[in-house]
């Protein structure tokens, strides 16, 4: 398994960590193989009660890795290890709680519309800058945001690229609980600890219940990528990778 992901069990919680702090948790095609591995191989998992998913203090995820999607566009497209990760996060099914401290942009936002429950740090912002890049919203937020926010400040997340802070992250109810930075994994495996004390089938199925249909999700993901895929390898958006990765401070 990659170093860049860390996985580790303790006492009925999976804890899937991104690990790559030196690129602020950019993510790699390995990375969402190891990711994706982890949620399925929890799926199967009975003593596996809830999944946890953390970040390197500061970031929690910057997104896909830009000079991926450059590569992928010169490629064709194709990105299957995010397509596999974004099918397994919304096919999971245990509790899935996240801890972020720092940033969460593009992917490392909407991959929080699947999680049951998320803990941020003070500090921490939300962001998906898709059409600065030519690009657009994935992970089936397109749908997912509208519903949890309502169209207007979905809009202006998805699509104007504006940020969300902690304090409006949760009024938007993408939050449950803000917390000084120092306590963000604290928090995070308290209330992961208590959904694990909970009794395992009626949680399932009360989550189950509560995500509404699994066919529309995949669905949304799968139209998505096919129109992300195209913009990929839009002038634009390889104009604006390109000068994400020239950039020099
Ligand atoms: N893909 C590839 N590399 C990335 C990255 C990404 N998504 N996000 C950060 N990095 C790299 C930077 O290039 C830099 O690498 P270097 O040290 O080799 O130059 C390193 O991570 C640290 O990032 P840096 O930009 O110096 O940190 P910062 O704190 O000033 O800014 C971000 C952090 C996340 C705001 C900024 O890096 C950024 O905007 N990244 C792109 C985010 C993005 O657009 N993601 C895709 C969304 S669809």
């Amino acid at each position: 398994m990659s170093e860049s992901v860390i996985v580790s069990d303790d006492a009925g919680l999976r804890i899937i960590r991104m690990n790559r702090p030196e690129k602020k948790n950019a993510l790699t095609q390995p990375m969402y193989a190891a990711m994706t591995a982890a949620l399925q191989n929890a799926a199967d998992n009975a003593a596996v009660r809830c999944v946890v998913l953390a970040g390197a203090p500061g970031a929690f995820c910057a997104g896909a890795d830009i000079g991926e999607f450059l590569e992928a566009a010169e490629r064709g497209g194709l990105r299957p290890k995010t397509q596999e990760f974004l099918h397994a996060l919304a096919r999971n099914n245990k509790p899935l709680v996240a801890a972020v401290g720092g940033l969460a942009v593009g992917i490392g936002t909407t991959m929080l519309f699947h999680c049951d429950h998320v803990v941020a740090a003070s500090d921490a912002t939300f962001v998906t800058p898709f059409a600065r890049l030519g690009l657009i919203p994935e992970a089936a937020s397109s749908l997912l945001a509208p519903l949890r926010m309502g169209h207007a400040r979905a809009f202006a997340l998805l699509v104007m690229g504006r940020p969300l802070s902690a304090a409006e992250a949760k009024d938007a109810g993408l939050v449950n609980t803000v917390v000084d930075a120092a306590a963000v994994e604290a928090t995070a495996l308290q209330a992961a600890r208590e959904i694990a004390g909970l009794p395992p089938g009626a949680v399932t199925v009360a989550r189950k219940l509560m995500r509404g249909r699994l066919d529309d999700v995949i669905a949304q993901i799968d139209t998505e990528l096919a129109h992300f895929g195209e913009r990929l390898q839009s002038a634009e958006a390889r104009a604006a990778f390109s000068s994400f990765l020239a950039r020099r401070k």
